[in-house]
């Protein structure tokens, strides 16, 4: 698809790019915030699966932008993103280059926070997409849990969480274990979130832990060792998920193409950030420079008319 269709098709992509959004996510963290007011009172968040950080902007715009905190208070707002990709510097925002299933990466977080805890852990984390839809469902789920593993250590009592969820057959177990550490949980769906996608998020509030549990990256997550028992959420299981549609209706529909305002004079924007490190970096460089050999090339011999890439090249 052309850069300018892309303009055409997508109105929060090339919204964004007006805005100076780093990435169309940026309105489904907004229109959460219309619906949930989820920054009220925050002074130390953490932004989980951040690259390349247009929620860590929101973040940044929101929390030093608060009308209910005194001067003082909005120059301690601490915000932390963390992605395995490196991401380019943003004002105010720090950056820790990590994985989230790992331990270090939370310690890293609370020396940041001065042994304080978090009050919103946001996380927009998508594993890389397979295609086979289940497969895609279940590596969502499970990142979706390690984040919440990690929000176990970070977050204070009474924090927010939100995270993006795949509505797939296994939603209402994931639903019941986010039960067990917030009493308020609905999903949402911004506007600006494809009806034709999957994806929603999970609004969670009032985090407590329950008696008896100690946070561990390494552990399962449910096990028999504190009071809710697996067997005790089956009958949370029979809850009908509370789902909610968010963004003003107003707001522009993430599958309508809208034509570009003034086609003659229409400039096409570049992205507000480029990756500055992508993984298919090498496969740019080997396809701008034309050295992509047809298979037919290759040592196995095999005639194919496909490109393929050589690594190492
Ligand atoms: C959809 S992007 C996030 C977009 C971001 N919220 C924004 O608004 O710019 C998903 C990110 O999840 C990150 N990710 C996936 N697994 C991760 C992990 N285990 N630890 C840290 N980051 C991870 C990917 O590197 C990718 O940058």
């Amino acid at each position: 698809m052309g850069k300018s269709s892309k303009d055409k098709r997508d109105i929060y992509y090339r919204q964004a790019k007006e805005e100076g959004w780093r990435a169309r996510s940026a309105f489904k963290l907004l229109q959460i915030d219309e619906e949930f007011t989820i920054f009220k009172g925050v002074t130390r968040a953490v932004d989980l699966c951040a690259a390349p950080g247009s929620w860590s902007q929101v973040l940044s715009k929101k929390l030093r932008n608060q009308e209910n905190l005194s001067e003082a208070e909005q120059s301690k707002v601490k915000i932390v993103a963390v992605d395995l990709q490196a991401m380019a510097p943003l004002d105010g925002v720090i950056q820790i280059q990590g994985d989230i299933t790992s331990v270090s990466t939370a310690n890293r977080i609370i020396d940041y926070f001065e042994g304080e805890k978090a009050d919103l852990v946001v996380c927009d984390g998508a594993p890389d997409v397979t295609g086979q839809h289940d497969l895609d469902e279940y590596f969502q789920a499970q990142l979706l849990l390690a984040a919440l593993n990690i929000t176990n250590h970070v977050l204070k009592s009474g924090g927010t969480f939100i995270a993006k969820i795949f509505r797939g057959k296994d939603v209402s177990l994931l639903y019941s274990q986010l039960r067990v550490f917030f009493p308020n949980v609905t999903i949402s769906k911004p506007r600006s979130s494809r009806n034709s996608s999957i994806e929603a998020f999970v609004v969670c509030r009032n985090y407590s832990q329950p008696e008896g549990f100690t946070p561990t990256m390494t552990n399962p997550l449910l096990n028999n060792d504190y009071e809710l028992s697996f067997i005790d959420l089956q009958e949370e299981n029979q809850i009908i998920i509370p789902f909610v549609a968010c963004g003003d209706l107003s707001a522009y529909d993430a599958d309508m193409n809208y034509p570009l305002q003034k086609t003659e004079d229409y400039k096409q924007l570049p992205p507000t950030q480029a990756p500055i490190d992508p993984p298919y970096k090498t496969a740019c460089y080997l396809k701008r420079n034309n050295l992509l050999k047809p298979k037919s090339e290759t040592s196995n011999g095999n005639s194919n008319n496909d490109e393929t890439v050589q690594s190492g090249d």
